[in-house]
């Protein structure tokens, strides 16, 4: 880098040693050992005097934080790719550079997503947990009517949002042989639709009441804030599944929880909840009825991701301190 001093970066995480050991190289970085999330307060004071703050997906930078960060704060460079707990206008106001990690977790997303769409209909946690930490005689043998689910193959997947990991979805999806329908703000391109024989959907009204699979792969943002509403999972049909790895509050939470418990929709596949690291209870009760699978946000847990997110991360700091735009800079 060009400048002689390193920049004081603050990591709110514990990052792959790697990561952590290639930071140290390159800047005067405080690393969190003990990986306990910051409190606001631990927040503020570091903001008030750090160069960098690097922060995940569990931390809320909101406007109060900002607008009270001390004037060295140049950069937020964000280890994740969703950037809904950063408030990208007010670091704009204040002339702080935010950064995120986008591309390199898409496949391992899709994967997760994938694995959600088959697990719900073909009931895997459910016969995962029969045997797991039973008696050796607590399964009685196969049975032609026992355990049965519902076939993946030749079945309709919507898909809400049509970026990166929703086109990745897709792709696994169409070699599960299941058709592929869309909505997205931006149709994509024909060669796209093209390849994944897919479905565009003006209407995400009419694509809901139409599908059997519902996969949620849109970014939190004001204008997808329970996106999927009590009104439109009504249009659901009750042999429908729903799947979410993006972000809980696109999905109205307690309005799904009462169509599961209702048998208004069939199950849910979840990664993500609106109010993490808290789980709704009766989410949990529906999970020990088979009617949801939930998983705790590790769509994107490989070490292969965490590798690569360090490295964009590290990648946007070097580049802002050279004087350059950074690669994954986030525009408000
Ligand atoms: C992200 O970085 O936005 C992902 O949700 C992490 O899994």
């Amino acid at each position: 880098m060009n400048n002689p001093r390193k920049p004081v970066v603050v990591v709110t995480r514990k990052l792959p040693a790697s990561v952590e050991a290639r930071m140290g190289e390159l800047f005067s970085v405080e690393l969190n050992h003990d990986d306990r999330p910051f409190s606001r307060e631990r927040l503020a004071e570091a903001m008030a005097r750090a160069d960098v703050l690097v922060p995940t997906l569990t931390d809320t930078i909101d406007a109060q934080l900002i607008e009270k960060a001390g004037p060295k704060l140049k950069l937020i460079a964000s280890f994740s790719n969703g950037i809904d707990n950063v408030d990208v206008d007010a670091a704009a106001r204040k002339g702080i550079t935010v950064t995120n990690t986008p591309n390199v977790l898409t496949e391992d997303t899709a994967d997760m997503t994938m694995a959600l769409v088959l697990a719900v209909p073909r009931r895997l946690a459910e016969g995962a947990r029969l045997l797991a930490g039973s008696a050796p005689d607590s399964w009685q043998g196969w049975s032609p009517t026992w355990m049965l689910g519902r076939r993946i193959w030749g079945k309709r997947l919507g898909i809400v949002g049509m970026g990166r990991i929703g086109t990745a979805v897709a792709r696994r999806a169409k070699a599960f042989g299941l058709s592929v329908n869309y909505h997205n703000r931006n149709r994509v391109n024909p060669e796209t639709e093209a390849e994944l024989e897919a479905t565009y959907w003006d209407s995400l009204d009419q694509m809901l009441a139409r599908v059997d699979i519902v996969s949620v792969n849109c970014p939190s943002t004001p204008a997808t804030y329970h996106l999927i509403s009590a009104r439109r999972l009504a249009l659901l049909r009750p042999e429908a599944y729903i799947v979410n790895t993006a972000r809980g509050d696109v999905i109205d939470e307690a309005a799904m929880i009462r169509c599961l418990e209702d048998d208004r929709i069939a199950g849910a596949g979840l990664d993500v909840f609106e109010n993490e690291p808290a789980i709704n209870p009766r989410l949990l009760e529906l999970a020990k009825a088979g009617k949801a699978v939930l998983l705790p946000h590790m769509g994107s847990a490989t070490l292969e991701s965490r590798i690569d997110m360090g490295d964009k991360v590290i990648i946007n700091i070097r580049t802002f301190f050279d004087g350059h735009r950074p690669p994954n800079r986030v525009l408000p």
